[in-house]
């Protein structure tokens, strides 16, 4: 990891015989190391981990000093990924057995870019959120991706409230590529190594005017593999749209058709969400308002024509950060009362280390070799958390996870650049069930006052709240377990945010306990109310001395509205 590092212990394990066990042959020299021959596992690594690194760029954009969120921490890899089989490259027996040698090797944080996208599980159907019991238990914190399963709702996974759950937002770093065409000039975003040459215009197409024979409109509007007739789209610029292939998936299609660049135009569902690619051609990402505009034109005009600029590296970019559209949302579909994603952290057009067995566009073709690529996901945005919680777990070792978790979302931040409320990928306002408690804020989150904690009894106790069985209780906690005479409510999880589910006129009540962390001090509640609701916390002034002195709190809440049971309102 660098010339610059102190002395970094690396270590790397494998798990494959949960992947055997499912009759798929595994002798292969590729099952059979931790070595890393798909990327996804140095990138995540490195951001959480990675020392710094100087000159570090993909084709010489966003070129500076690359670092991990934790870059004195020695890192371990545990490699439970392989080849896909029905959709599934990681096997839960190979998940669980990773947590197990990683708590037997005294881990202090694990990182865990890997979930069922898309499909809840209950807890004890889920290897991640078993796992992470036991982690968190014995005090390492474990940090998961939200999924790449947005923007609907109820997408979210990796649900345990032990666990902390991280959707993906933008930063303030743009990779623009202007496509320009009759005097209109579009902001699109880029990485290509390559580039167009001048100003000189190149004739234009729509992929969808350009099928190759017998095959179908719409795959080669989407610039499916093969789907367009070389022909058609030799030595054009071909406007293709996202959806169902990878994004430089399509820029290969056209390479291999002759065109000569490519504008990927989003559609309505990914909106304004445009991700900077290390295209294999000349070649810009554009947002779906603007490919509206740019379809128009190439149908009305008789020949159309326009030419991509080189892109260029931009800081300090407004709005920033927005949520990315793929990033998985709320709310919760097993405990609504839990509000999951926890915190939003950057996850889009991300920098970070890569293998040298595969190219940065992932395609076979692709024989460029890079050792830092951009990469898109929550999988990106959760080492960034696990990289604060390391340096978290540095400043104050006496803190637990869900201690570290509660003093990071208590600080974290909904507004962005603009001091506006944080926008979704369409630029309109995102809420609590896109990005949780809000974007994470590093240097705030060393210093919260109180902290909402909670232990593994109250993890327990959560579970009997659910009335999980004595069997299931006892595989969660190692040993049997008793269940407090009188059931705890589910909403009175010390968590460190409140979901009130199906409020009604009778009202509802929630408990709170914090504790102090900090310096002796006076707490009044100021209540940011939600629309429609009626918020009232008692005592609303609280008084701390010594550290770790705790305080409960209630918050009563009241509606006239009985719409609200079916849709939320939110506040802080
Ligand atoms: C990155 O920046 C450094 C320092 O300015 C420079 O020496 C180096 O050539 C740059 N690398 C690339 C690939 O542009
Ligand atoms: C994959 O799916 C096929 C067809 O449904 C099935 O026969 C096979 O057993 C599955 N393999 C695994 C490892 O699940
Ligand atoms: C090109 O731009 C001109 C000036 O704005 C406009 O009048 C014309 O309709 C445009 N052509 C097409 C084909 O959109
Ligand atoms: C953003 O929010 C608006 C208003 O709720 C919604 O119509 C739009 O679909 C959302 N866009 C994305 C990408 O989430
Ligand atoms: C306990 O709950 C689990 C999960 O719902 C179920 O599979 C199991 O049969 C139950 N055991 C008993 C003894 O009820
Ligand atoms: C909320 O109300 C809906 C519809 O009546 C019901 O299906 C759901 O179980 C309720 N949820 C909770 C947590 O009470």
């Amino acid at each position: 990891f660098g010339a610059h590092a102190c002395r970094k212990l690396i270590g790397a394990r494998y798990f494959n015989k949960g992947y055997g066990s499912e009759g798929l042959d595994t002798k292969a020299p590729e099952f059979n190391t931790p070595r890393d021959n798909e990327g996804h596992g140095t990138h995540t690594l490195s951001t959480a981990g990675g020392s710094a690194v100087p000159g570090a760029s993909v084709f010489g954009f966003g070129n500076g000093t690359a670092s991990g969120g934790s870059p004195r921490a020695h890192v371990a890899a545990y490699r439970v990924c392989y080849k896909p089989v029905n959709g599934s490259s990681c096997f839960e027996a190979d998940i669980l057995a990773a947590f197990d040698a990683a708590i037997h090797d005294g881990v202090h944080v694990l990182s865990v870019s890997l979930g069922n996208d898309g499909e809840p599980y209950d807890y004890f159907d889920d290897a991640i959120s078993i796992g992470s019991f036991h982690a968190v238990r014995r005090g390492i914190s474990v940090v998961c991706s939200a999924g790449n399963s947005g923007p609907k709702p109820s997408s979210i996974s990796n649900l345990a409230p032990w666990v902390f759950t991280v959707g993906a937002s933008t930063m303030d770093r743009e990779f623009p590529s202007y496509v320009v065409f009759n005097g209109t000039k579009i902001k699109g975003q880029s990485m290509s190594e390559t580039s167009l040459k001048g100003k000189e215009s190149y004739p234009m197409i729509d992929s969808a005017e350009a099928a190759a024979p017998g095959r179908a409109v719409d795959d080669a509007k989407i610039c499916l593999q093969g789907s367009l007739d070389p022909e058609k789209v030799k030595g054009k610029i071909v406007v293709c749209l996202r959806g169902t292939s990878a994004r430089v998936a399509k820029g290969l299609t056209v390479l291999q058709a002759g065109g000569a660049a490519m504008v990927l135009a989003n559609d309505a569902a990914s909106g304004n969400e445009i991700i900077a690619d290390a295209h294999l051609l000349p070649a810009t990402h554009i947002r779906h308002s603007d490919g509206l505009t740019l379809y128009n034109y190439l149908k009305s005009a008789k020949s159309p024509e326009g030419y991509l600029e080189k892109p260029e590296t931009i800081l300090e970019t407004k709005p920033a950060p927005y949520m990315a559209a793929f990033s998985s949302q709320g709310p919760n579909p097993v405990n609504p009362e839990i509000l999951k994603p926890d915190i939003t952290a950057p996850g889009v057009s991300v920098i970070a280390a890569f293998t040298r067995a595969m190219a940065p566009t992932e395609l076979a073709f692709d024989e460029r070799r890079v050792a830092f690529t951009s990469m898109s996901g929550t999988s990106m945005s959760c080492p960034h958390v696990s990289g604060l919680v390391g340096l978290l777990k540095a400043l104050h070792p006496d803190w637990s996870p869900s201690a570290i978790k509660s003093a990071m979302m208590t600080t974290a931040i909904d507004v962005d650049n603009k001091g506006e409320s944080i926008l979704n990928a369409s630029l309109a306002p995102a809420g609590p069930f896109a990005y949780g408690a809000g974007h994470v804020w590093p240097s705030r989150s060393m210093n919260p006052g109180l902290v909402y904690d909670l232990g593994p009894d109250h993890y327990l106790d959560f579970l009997c709240a659910l009335k999980y069985n004595a069997t299931v209780l006892s595989m969660f906690n190692g040993e049997p377990y008793k269940c407090p005479e009188k059931a705890p409510k589910i909403e009175d999880l010390n968590y460190p945010s409140i979901t009130v589910v199906n409020l009604t006129a009778s009202g509802a009540m929630v408990k709170r306990t914090v504790k102090n962390v900090g310096s002796p001090c006076k707490y009044k509640a100021m209540v940011r109310q939600p629309a429609g609701v009626h918020v009232t916390v008692s005592p609303d002034v609280m008084e701390f001395g010594k550290k770790g002195e705790e305080k409960t709190f209630e918050v009563k809440f009241e509606t006239k509205n009985a719409k609200l049971a079916k849709n939320y309102a939110f506040g802080a």
